[in-house]
């Protein structure tokens, strides 16, 4: 079918082969290393971020002017006229009219479904709430698959952040396209993954285990996947007191693992990650976000449907 002027709500809009699909398009623009295009050189991106960013936004941007496209948008909402009071959906039905596509980001579930609703041309969701993010997932599965080949039959972790990390839940979404070995979800017990993620993992039968700690199944992991706590997102600061702190991955906590673990984080990362891991064998985390560019770029000639 294509992706071509199709929204990009949750990453399960998309099926495996489209996947696989988007990941070859990532390696011919990797491949091609910093090279410009004039792919889309007559299409204008809205990038409509309601919520901090650096890389999803700054990729993005990168990914277009690549590609020889342009790009508008904002930055928080403080400079628009939603400051003024102006509804989501007005704000979205003008982007509509200026650009061809919009990419947004917001604090709210749902908003990127709402607007893509509105909008005639494509909407990429950014992140919405703790919901989805299904681009940084895209990554993920793309980093995964650089650096060992495959996804299925993978021992993967997600730690962290389980709860309100939506890089978290959308890449659990995203591993049940695929047939990983084993997915351990490891957490603090107050920031256990959602029972409406859970379900999607026990429908589409992927094996997976709950721990509270990295230490009990760190020898059997391929990947750990890490998440920051997601402060803002906490409905009581006094419950995010309670957990602030309370995981780290350390170079010794890395060294019990197999030869060839890899950590992947989507970052920012705070105090998750000992220092020391940055410079070692274990760190793919900066590769992930570099990664970023060629996948998004893909994204975007196959959302404009343009042969590359
Ligand atoms: C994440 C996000 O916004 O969900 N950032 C990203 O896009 N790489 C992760 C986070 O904020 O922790």
């Amino acid at each position: 079918m294509g992706l071509k002027g199709r929204d990009v709500v949750s990453i399960l809009d998309l099926t495996r082969g489209e996947l696989e699909a988007l990941f070859e398009t990532a390696d011919k623009f990797d491949r091609r290393g910093r090279a410009r295009y004039r792919l889309l050189e007559d299409k204008v991106l809205a990038l409509a971020f309601f919520e901090p960013s650096t890389r999803t936004r700054l990729s993005f941007e990168t990914a277009m002017k690549r590609l020889g496209g342009e790009t508008i948008g904002f930055a928080g909402a403080e400079a628009t006229s939603v400051a003024k009071g102006e509804s989501l959906t007005d704000t979205i039905r003008m982007l509509d009219s200026y650009a061809d596509a919009i990419v947004l980001r917001h604090r709210y579930e749902g908003a990127a479904k709402l607007a893509a609703e509105v909008a005639e041309n494509p909407v990429i969701n950014g992140g919405d709430g703790r919901q989805h993010h299904p681009t940084q997932s895209m990554i993920d599965l793309y980093t995964i698959r650089r650096l060992f080949g495959t996804i299925d039959g993978l021992n993967i972790a997600l730690a962290g952040d389980l709860r309100y990390a939506r890089t978290a839940a959308s890449l659990a979404l995203a591993l049940t396209l695929f047939r990983p070995r084993h997915l351990y979800l490891v957490s603090p017990p107050q920031l256990t993954m959602r029972p409406e993620v859970l379900r999607v993992l026990d429908e589409a039968g992927v094996r997976y285990s709950v721990h509270g700690s990295l230490d009990d199944v760190v020898e059997e992991l391929d990947v750990i996947y890490v998440t920051r706590i997601q402060k803002e997102r906490f409905p009581d600061p006094m419950e995010y007191e309670k957990v602030r702190g309370s995981y780290r991955i350390t170079l010794d906590l890395l060294k019990k693992g197999r030869k060839g673990l890899k950590v992947l984080h989507p970052l920012p990362k705070v105090d998750e990650i000992e220092l020391a891991v940055d410079h070692s064998e274990y760190a793919a985390y900066f590769q992930q976000a570099a990664w970023g560019v060629p996948v998004r770029m893909a994204l975007l000639t196959h959302i404009f449907g343009v042969e590359v």
